[in-house]
């Protein structure tokens, strides 16, 4: 999937409040805007419950805005069904989870393979897409083991080649390093930077400095507001205000 648009994610305005049992309610995200062109690669970071999650699920099309608009390679999400969103995240975006998100009792193909199944696509046919998409994360010759039979970095380079499947183009991932060691994270933020050479549009988030610097671009979370919107490498606490 090629996106038609320069301007990949436009967010203006957006408001996300979360409403409990009781009557009680938090406003989470206040006022967040920003673009994103094609072929970016974004770091978002910020403090533990600043809204990086509950900004992730909206651009990834899993929840939506209480207000403001998310236009996605030109098309208003804000405006959509559930139904018309589970076909948006099936034809433009992958998305990568901290704790992997893999069926423990299906093979590595199955899981690879599994976004195939709502295009109807046959058994045979999404097992030799499954094994393509294993050597484009390195794991060629794994495709018939089960998720318990590897490490956690190779289980998150299978969530990877599952959110590649449908040749997205964006991937969003939240803390996708998160529950690995440095060495291995790094070779999960290779992998991602490859992607992104590929011309894959990157967003993720993440708490760590060195997994940020992978980025060219950082977005910071305070709060609920956008306090940093630059170049990484540009980044100091000073240059933080509400933007
Ligand atoms: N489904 C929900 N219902 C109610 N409140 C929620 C819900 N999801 C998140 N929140 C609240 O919204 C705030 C922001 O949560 P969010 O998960 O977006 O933070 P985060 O920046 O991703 O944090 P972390 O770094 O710990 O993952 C928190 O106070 C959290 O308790
Ligand atoms: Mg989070």
């Amino acid at each position: 999937m090629t996106v038609k648009n320069t301007t990949v994610i436009d967010v203006k305005h957006v408001f996300k409040t979360y409403f409990m049992d009781g009557g009680n309610s938090q406003q989470v995200l206040k006022d967040i805007n920003f673009q994103v062109k094609s072929g970016e690669f974004v770091a978002i970071m910020g403090p533990s419950g600043s809204g990086k999650s509950t900004l992730m699920n909206i651009l990834g099309c899993l929840d939506k805005p209480t207000s403001g608009t998310y236009i996605l390679d030109g098309q208003d999400i804000s405006a959509k069904t559930d139904m018309e969103l589970a076909k948006v995240r099936g034809q433009t975006i992958g998305f990568v989870f901290q704790n992997f998100n893999l069926m423990m009792k299906r093979t590595i193909a199955d899981n690879v393979s599994l976004p195939l199944i709502y295009q109807n696509i046959e058994e045979k046919e999404r097992y030799k897409r499954a094994v393509k998409m294993l050597e484009r994360v390195n794991l060629q010759g794994y495709q018939d083991r089960l998720p318990s039979q590897i490490s956690g970095g190779m289980q998150q380079r299978v969530a990877i080649a599952r959110a590649l499947i449908n040749n997205p183009a964006i991937i969003f991932a939240d803390e996708p390093t998160g529950n690995l060691d440095s060495k291995t994270s790094d070779e999960i933020m290779d992998l991602f930077t490859d992607l992104n050479k590929q011309g894959i549009t990157i967003v993720l988030v993440t708490h760590e400095d060195d997994v940020a610097d992978f980025a060219t671009r950082m977005i910071k979370i305070s709060d609920g507001h956008k306090v940093y919107d630059g170049l990484r490498k540009e980044y100091s606490k000073e240059k933080e205000t509400k933007c």
